[in-house]
This record gives structure tokens, C-alpha cells and sequence, in this order.
């Protein structure tokens, strides 16, 4: 610290720690395209990062590159400051959990739970006081005896957690634990480990493709495609302030309008006006393409029920589906041809209130659509 610092009247926050940096991180098997390409960023420490994207955006090859079991071909990778791979694995100071959990069959679940901590030579008295408590973390206590093919699925999933954290890693890597459960567990599972990592502060890095997931247990969120970051912010700017439109394509439900930015930074489709709020600078006449969610479209049947809508378009059902707590409605545009919306319904009275080759309105607020200039489109 400074002597200027210290004579400061106000403390100042204190700084952030970091617990993983990554820059210009990329990967190269040589068949042609970066499996990672160019990945710069920064966790901070006690924090939840979720990595999201589709299959084969990079993910793993990154979360493999952040534990050390792959050499990165360019950039550096930092862990509490040190380089990845300076220590050995043994010594690493990481636990992880991935899809396949690998558990010990033959082995109880207290056993599996043990096992890292006899791996690190921890003090053999301590153990079995240290793997209860950490069973009791994930709700496992009484069943320590229990063999793993004794145990159902979502219970297997804790023995793994517990095992992963049970030595106080300095960070825990999560590839696609979850991917493997039924729709329920798998949502009572990410609430588990968003509680689980509150109640512990581990640094903690998850990979998923399942975009609820990233939004659910996050408080921060990369999105990746084609080896590069999208985007990284946290789950409600990620939602409400997509960068590109393969991120408001990737999180919600977005339908795309395509059209020429205008001089006053609107969308002009043929001769219909659209009117949103640009993402990067519009040079008037430019190739824009727009985007908005299914929740932010209103629809009636007529445009008279939607006054205090900005856009207001007529248009034609061409499909409806009905989702249990909502209805989905597949709405073309009449004057934008080849554009087609889709809307979200909520009202439970409202269900099957359109049907298919209905004319209906639609209609959104202006700073509902984004539309994104040339270069937001890269
Ligand atoms: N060992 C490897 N050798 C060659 N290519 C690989 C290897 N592992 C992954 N890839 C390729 O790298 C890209 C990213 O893969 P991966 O990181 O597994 O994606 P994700 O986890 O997002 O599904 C894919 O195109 C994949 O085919
Ligand atoms: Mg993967």
C-alpha cells in the first residue's frame, strides 16, 4: 500500500481478488479450426462462472486447458496467480466433478468420499469426522454405508459433490454433471449446488449447454460458440443485454427481423418502419438484423387492444402450440414476408384463443428490440 492509500480518509474497497485468469487462451488440434479461440477472462474469487454454449463450442477443451490436463497451444492460464501445470496434479488444488462421476462401485459412499483425502495424506484420524460433515453438506448423512449401486442417480450425483469438495479445493470444475438426469433432478440438483457453493464460497467454474442452468446457478455467465467468448456478464445482463444475436438467439426465445439500419438508428424492412434500440453504431443504409423475445411481443386481435405498443404489425397464425403453462403462437407478418414471430401467451383463459390462419396484431415496445449493428453481428 501507498502512503497516498493509506492517508486516505475513506478505505478503499478492498481489492478483488482473482482466482482464475485466463488470456488469450487458444487451442489448436490441427484439424483446421481453433477448438478455443482467442478466450481472455477473469473470475473472481468465491464466485459461480457457468461456461454455456452449444456442442462443440469449446467448453471442456477449456474447463481440460483450466485443470491442467491440457496444454493450452497459446495464451496463459492463472490460477490464485500461478501458472496452470506448475504443480502437479496430485498437488492441484481442484476438485471436479464431470457427466461420467466415476465413483468407486465397490465402494461406500463414505469410502468414495474418504478416498481424496487418503490420496492427500490427510491426518487419518480427521477423516472420518471430515467425510460425515461433508456428507451432511450434501444431505447424505446416514447413508455413508450405503454402496453406490445402492443408491438412486441424484444420490450418486451428491456422493460425487461431496467427494469433489471434501478436501476444500481452492476450485471446483463442474462438466456437464448434470447433463445425464431427468429434467426434475437435474433442476433440484443445480438449486444443490448453487446452495452447496453459498454455503462453502468455492470458486467454482460449471459448463453446461442448458441455458436455465446458467441463468439458475450463476453469478456469472461466458457464453461461448465456434471456440470464441460471445459474451460474459451476469445471468440478468446476459438476458436483457445481448451482445450479438447468436446470444439472443441462445438465451430465450428470440424471433429476428433483418433489414437497413435508418438515419435515426431504426430498421427499415421494405416499407415497414421498425423501430428498436441499436447494439453498436448504425451507419444508416447498413445491413442490420434485429431481435426480440417471444415474452416481450404482445398479441390481440386487433391492433386497437395494443394502444401503448411503439410497432404495431398485422399478421397471420400459422401455428400454435401449447407448452402447459403457456401457449406458443407462430405469427407471420403481413407486411414483412418471409419474417416470422413468436409469441408467448400466458393467459391460462387465453389458451386456444387464436387458431391457426387467425389475423391477429402483434406489437412490442421500441426498447424491446435490439438491433445490432454489422459489427455486433461478428
Ligand atoms: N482431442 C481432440 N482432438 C481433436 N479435436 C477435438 C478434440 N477434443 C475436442 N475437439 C474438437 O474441438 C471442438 C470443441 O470441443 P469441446 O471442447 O469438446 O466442445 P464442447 O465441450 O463445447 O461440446 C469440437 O469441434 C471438437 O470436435
Ligand atoms: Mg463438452
Amino acid at each position: 500500500m501507498t502512503d497516498q492509500s493509506a492517508a486516505q480518509a475513506v478505505p478503499a474497497e478492498p481489492p478483488r481478488e482473482i482466482a482464475v485468469r485466463a488470456s488469450h487462451v487458444s487451442m489448436d488440434f490441427g484439424n483446421g479450426v481453433l477448438a478455443v479461440n482467442d478466450a481472455s477472462f477473469e473470475l473472481e474469487k468465491g464466485r459461480f462462472l457457468t461456461i454455456l454454449g452449444p456442442s462443440g463450442s469449446g467448453k471442456t477443451t477449456l474447463l481440460q486447458m483450466i485443470a491442467g490436463f491440457r496444454r493450452q497451444t497459446s495464451g496463459d492460464i492463472t490460477i490464485s496467480g500461478k501458472a496452470v501445470g506448475s504443480a502437479p496434479p496430485h498437488r492441484r488444488s481442484i476438485g471436479m466433478v464431470f457427466q461420467r462421476l466415476a465413483l468407486f462401485p465397490h465402494m461406500t459412499a463414505a469410502e468414495n468420499v474418504a478416498f481424496p483425502l487418503k490420496m492427500r495424506r490427510f491426518d487419518l484420524s480427521t477423516i472420518p469426522g471430515r467425510v460425515s460433515r461433508f456428507l451432511d453438506l450434501v444431505k447424505l448423512g446416514g447413508y455413508g454405508d450405503r454402496r453406490i449401486h445402492e443408491l438412486s442417480g441424484g444420490q450418486q450425483q451428491r456422493v460425487a459433490i461431496a467427494r469433489a469438495l471434501v478436501f476444500e479445493p481452492e476450485l471446483l470444475l463442474l462438466d456437464e454433471p448434470l447433463a445425464a438426469l431427468d429434467v426434475k433432478l437435474r433442476e433440484e440438483m443445480q438449486l444443490e449446488f448453487r446452495r452447496i457453493q453459498h454455503e462453502l464460497g468455492v470458486t467454482t467454474i460449471n459448463v453446461t449447454h442448458d441455458q436455465r442452468e446458467a441463468l439458475v446457478v450463476s453469478d456469472d455467465v461466458i457464453v461461448m460458440d465456434g471456440g470464441r467468448i460471445q459474451q460474459h456478464a451476469n445471468p440478468v445482463e446476459l438476458y436483457r443485454a445481448p451482445k450479438n444475436p447468436f446470444v439472443a438467439g441462445f438465451l430465450g426465445l428470440s424471433s429476428f427481423v433483418e433489414g437497413a439500419a435508418t438515419a435515426d438508428g431504426n430498421l427499415k424492412a421494405g416499407d415497414v418502419l421498425v423501430r428498436g434500440v441499436p447494439v453498436g453504431d448504425l451507419a444508416e443504409g447498413a445491413h442490420v438484423v434485429a431481435a426480440i423475445r417471444a415474452e416481450q411481443i404482445r398479441l390481440a386481435a386487433s391492433s386497437g387492444e395494443l394502444g401503448s405498443c411503439d410497432t404495431l404489425l398485422d399478421g397471420t397464425v400459422v401455428d400454435t402450440i401449447f407448452e402447459g403453462e403457456r401457449q406458443m403462437y407462430v405469427v407471420d407478418a403481413k407486411a414483412l414476408p418471409g419474417t416470422t414471430f413468436r409469441v408467448y401467451h400466458h393467459d391460462p383463459d387465453g389458451f386456444g384463443l387464436f387458431g391457426v390462419g387467425d389475423s391477429v396484431a402483434i406489437g412490442w415496445n421500441r426498447r424491446d428490440l435490439k438491433i445490432f449493428s454489422p459489427a455486433a453481428q461478428r
